[in-house]
């Protein structure tokens, strides 16, 4: 059974990854997930925040006296809430490099094009395999326009790559009211890789205390819907690499995804929920159906159920939005 993907450029020994999150955020985590089975790691992102934050304090340090400083450096989060500063990051990533066989994906996240997008150099120089790119951007400002929203991740993405060799996939949130021009733009604009999709996470009311609370959901499988239909949708039509994150918790939503059209399929939420054994298990479970189902290689099943292999494709469009609504029956 042949299960080795390629993605980003890279040889995998099958498509099971684990996504950025703080599983990876130090050595002895990476080693864990790497033992677990991962076949490339994306560590935690480094935010556009921290490299800012820390380029301001030494700025600030220099230049003026401590009162505007401290005023200045409120504008961030506290430092003691990241998980690693920016130089901490580089070494990780070079520790990491040092102990581990499987590909490392570093991953930067940010919102504005700015000097941050020069740390892409740096985590390349520390010896990353690769770069996740996570626009986390909220277009809250009622001035701006969606098509400045798609310039602005061109232009970072543009940013980051003139800074770097290694490949530089963008994980990109499915928010866009023309997703598949978006990803074709990022496709010429020279992403190696597309990651479906960024889960924004939306905040909570604490209606007791009246705060705004911030709150992370662990995804489940019907969240694989969405990069589904995506993926059935890009397949065939990019140059880039396709991955899956949202929602891969049982070896059915990962065939699926790989069905639809990923090369690789990454696990975050599983892994908290279920603990971190859960991937290699997956990984048995995709060979063991594939081969009940006489797949010889991951190549024959990549692709087979996209947008232009099924034998309805209006299935992935707004013919299957009117047959579904149509065909539900209540159960009351
Ligand atoms: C606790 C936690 C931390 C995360 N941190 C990051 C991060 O630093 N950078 C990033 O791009 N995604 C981050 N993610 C998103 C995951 O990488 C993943 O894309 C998302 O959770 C969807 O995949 P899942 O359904 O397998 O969880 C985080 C998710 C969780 C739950």
């Amino acid at each position: 059974m042949k299960l080795s993907t390629s993605y980003l450029g890279l040889t995998l020994k099958h498509p099971v990854m684990s996504s950025a999150s703080p599983l990876a955020q130090n050595l002895p985590g990476v080693k864990r997930l790497e033992d677990a089975g991962a076949s490339a790691i994306v560590l935690p992102s480094l935010f556009e925040e921290q490299i800012e934050q820390e380029a301001l304090s030494l700025h600030l340090a220099m230049e003026q006296g401590s009162e505007s400083f401290g005023e200045a450096l409120s504008y961030f989060p506290e430092p003691d809430r990241f998980l690693v500063g920016p130089d901490e990051y580089l070494n990780l990533v070079a520790q990491c490099k040092q102990s581990c066989d499987v590909p490392i994906i570093a991953s930067l996240n940010g919102r504005a094009p700015g000097s941050w997008a020069h740390h892409a150099k740096l985590i390349e120089q520390a010896g990353a395999d690769a770069l996740e790119l996570n626009i986390y951007y909220l277009a809250t400002d009622f001035t701006i326009t969606g098509a400045d929203v798609e310039n602005n991740y061109i232009e970072i993405l543009k940013a980051v790559k003139s800074e770097v060799k290694i490949p530089v996939a963008l994980k990109l949130s499915p928010y866009f009211s023309a997703f598949a021009s978006m990803a074709k733009r990022c496709d010429e604009a020279g992403a190696d890789g597309l990651v479906l999709f960024n889960r924004f996470y939306q905040p909570d009311l604490d209606i007791e205390e009246l705060e705004v609370k911030p709150h992370v959901e662990l995804s489940t499988s019907s969240d694989i819907r969405l990069p589904l239909r995506w993926l059935a949708i890009l397949h065939g039509n990019l140059k880039c690499g396709l991955a899956a994150t949202s929602g891969v918790h049982t070896h059915e939503d990962a065939i699926k995804l790989l069905m639809a059209g990923a090369d690789v399929v990454m696990m975050c939420s599983a892994l908290y929920q279920w603990g971190i054994h859960r991937l290699a298990r997956l990984v048995d479970e995709i060979e063991v159906w594939m081969q009940d189902h006489g797949y010889e290689s991951l190549e024959v099943l990549r692709g087979s159920m996209s947008q232009r292999s099924v034998a309805d494709p209006a299935a992935f469009e707004r013919a299957n939005y009117m047959k579904s609504l149509q065909s539900f029956r209540a159960l009351a």
